[in-house]
């Protein structure tokens, strides 16, 4: 019998996958442990997924990793976030490079602890140049936040005479938001069985599969990904079409 990994077709793979890691804390509930010890539990999981990700081929891979709205969590968690944050950032820094994997971050990385930022710049600067797949971290991101930004900066670019109004399209919107450099992406999962977006990525993924598994985060493994990732290839995306047309193509 095939491995799940041999059943996925390498010609139909999503150049684009975004994760909303989800679950840490009923996972620590589930071992008596405090909700720290779930993320710290959920590293091996971003390994796991990093890893599978760039075997396979992906391109570009999106973790959610802390929203805006993560803020009003209890202090103690949101500063044990942040420093898992930076520990991770440095000790995978090798791992990363050996690889050829390139860091990125998306959200209002500004509004970050200053050591937090520094380490996430740093691995940006020191991964810029790997090309086998680009691992994207969304770090104090809010989509409505997002969308809000590139208002204001077409706006701007209205009124300093650099654009028109009527130049306005979904591309110059897309090129005004933080992925403007990354495709949208084909597949978003959502871990822990919450079926909800949670103000990510809203306007990148209006056309993304949706995959939602019950599976919480940190017991997340390579087998799950590839099985989301054949449920993707076993989808009919129909962008608006009738079933007939696409088949047509
Ligand atoms: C996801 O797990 C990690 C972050 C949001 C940072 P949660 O911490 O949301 O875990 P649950 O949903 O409470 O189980
Ligand atoms: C979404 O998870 C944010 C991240 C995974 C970082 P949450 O656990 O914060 O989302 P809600 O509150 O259940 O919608
Ligand atoms: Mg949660």
């Amino acid at each position: 019998m095939l491995s799940l990994k041999e059943n996925l077709n390498l010609d139909k793979l999503p150049s684009h996958i975004a994760i909303i890691m989800d679950g840490n804390g009923r996972w620590a509930k589930t071992q008596g442990k405090p909700r720290v010890f779930g993320h710290k539990s959920g590293v091996t999981a971003v390994r796991e997924v990093t890893e599978a990700a760039a075997e396979l081929g992906i391109q570009f891979l999106t973790l959610y990793a802390f929203s805006t709205e993560n803020w009003s969590r209890p202090s103690m968690e949101v500063n044990a976030l942040m420093s898992l944050l930076v520990e991770t950032v440095k000790r995978e820094m090798a791992t990363l490079n050996k690889n050829n994997i390139r860091l990125q971050a998306i959200g209002d990385l500004m509004r970050l602890p200053d050591k937090t930022r520094k380490a996430l710049l740093d691995g940006i600067e020191m991964t810029k140049n790997n090309s086998r797949m680009t691992l994207v971290l969304a770090l104090n991101y809010s989509s409505r936040w997002e969308i809000v930004e590139a208002s204001k900066k077409i706006a701007e670019k209205v009124q300093n005479g650099e654009l028109t109004i009527s130049e306005i399209d979904s591309d110059v919107f897309s090129q005004n938001l933080t992925t403007k450099d990354i495709p949208d992406p084909e597949l978003l999962i959502r871990t822990s069985g919450e079926h909800r977006i949670s103000n990510y990525l809203l306007w990148q993924a209006a056309y993304a599969e949706l995959y939602f598994t019950p599976v919480l985060w940190p017991d997340f493994r390579k087998e799950h990904f590839y099985t989301a990732i054949l449920d993707y290839q076993n989808r009919e995306r129909r962008f608006g079409k009738t079933s007939e047309q696409v088949a047509e193509v």
